[in-house]
């Protein structure tokens, strides 16, 4: 079968990595850039890093600070607003996940005709936008080396995405300095995303050996080093490896894809607000014991990075030390465990399921077939 690997053609890691964005843009040749950035990230002093160097190399730049968390689509008509505004010509996104997908999408928007929303779906976008640079600030999304962005329709009450090869930044500046003041609950959040992003790659129907190479060593240095991380903030060891575990996790499944966790945390993030990474953690266990079925022998395998000693056992015992694994990993860092915690309720499962079955480009990944009747067990199981 003919299979296609893609990334970010420029990646500039380490700690201090954020200082050299002021000449990575001089090089380039740009004059004027706009940053794009929430209140959160001006606030933690993150964005002025950005600023200091930008300054140093002589580059003018505007900052549009308007992401929201779950941003919603409208957001992307008022950051192009600002590109043309300010004559920018590359956008630079610092933050998580919303930011780096409200750049993604503006540097495309700045080029194509709106609205954004008739681009949902996949290789719908006609022309390749204005050049992006991203600045992950959590250990995460591995936004900055996806071909995709999610953004939520309100209207909908869904998540939704768009996906096409000009939503890849010319350049990633992955920094784990920047990492060094998250508080705990959302390096666990973050962290267990960039972890199920491994998990759920290694274990799509589309995974090759190649996003195999990027998942078994993002699940492992995720897996040994994310109790740190949110034990210890200022481990910087701890948070270089979480930093690379969720980069090499985003090369992973920007190939392979995600699968039924991130179908199921999507609707609940939508409706009830949960973070996209406490979403992810809540629903794992439970999608785990259902798709094991559908790749025994791949979730078998994440005994080795996880460590989990596997002698005599068969391949379903192995599998169940595994789950076990990950039910006590949630817990060491404290995610909520349960839908309730957020106020979903029975009557709410049916709604929930519906939403899920509409995911149909995640599932499209899944290793096992998923039926209405298996989802609304699935979310009953979590509530
Ligand atoms: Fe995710």
């Amino acid at each position: 079968m003919i299979k296609v690997f893609s990334t970010t053609p420029r990646i500039v890691m380490g700690p201090g990595a954020a200082k050299t964005i002021g000449e990575e843009v001089k090089s380039r040749g740009v004059r004027k850039a706009l940053i794009v950035t929430d209140k959160g990230c001006i606030a933690a002093g993150l964005v002025s890093t950005i600023e200091q160097s930008l300054k140093a190399s002589g580059i003018r730049y505007g900052i549009f600070d308007g992401v929201e968390p779950d941003p919603r689509y409208e957001i992307v008509a008022d950051c192009v607003n600002m590109v043309r505004a300010e004559k920018a010509r590359m956008l630079i996104g610092v933050g998580g996940g919303s930011p780096m997908d409200i750049t993604k999408t503006a540097a495309v928007m700045a080029v194509n005709k709106p609205p954004v929303g008739q681009y949902f779906g996949i290789n719908l976008i006609p022309k390749p936008g204005l050049p992006a640079i991203l600045i992950p600030t959590t250990a995460g999304t591995g936004s900055e080396v996806t071909p995709i962005a999610i953004l939520s329709d309100e209207g909908e009450k869904l998540k939704k995405g768009i996906v096409s090869p000009y939503l890849y930044p010319a350049l990633g500046i992955v920094d784990p300095e920047l990492t060094l003041g998250l508080p705990p609950h959302v390096t666990a959040a973050t962290g267990m995303d960039a972890l199920i992003h491994g998990i759920e790659a290694y274990t799509s129907i589309n995974a090759t050996g190649i996003t195999d190479m990027f998942c078994e060593r993002a699940i492992r240095l995720i897996y040994n080093n994310i109790r740190t991380a949110f034990a210890k903030g200022d481990d910087i060891q701890a948070r270089t490896a979480m930093m690379e575990g969720a980069l090499l996790a985003g090369i992973g499944f920007a190939n392979a894809g995600v699968t039924a966790v991130h179908a199921f945390a999507y609707p609940i993030g939508a409706e009830f607000h949960i973070p996209h990474g406490v979403a992810n953690t809540l629903m794992l266990p439970h999608v785990i014991r259902y798709n094991v079925l559908g790749n025994l022998d791949k979730f078998a395998k994440l005994a080795e990075p996880f460590g989990i000693p596997t002698g005599r056992l068969d391949q379903l015992q192995i599998v169940d030390r595994v789950i076990q694994a990950i039910d006590r990993l949630a817990d060491d860092l404290r995610v909520p465990r349960h839908l309730k915690d957020f106020g979903v309720k029975d009557k709410d499962i049916d709604m929930l399921a519906d939403g899920v079955m509409k995911v149909t480009r995640l599932l499209a990944n899944n290793p096992r077939t998923l039926y209405l009747q298996d989802a609304k067990q699935i979310y009953r199981a979590a509530l």
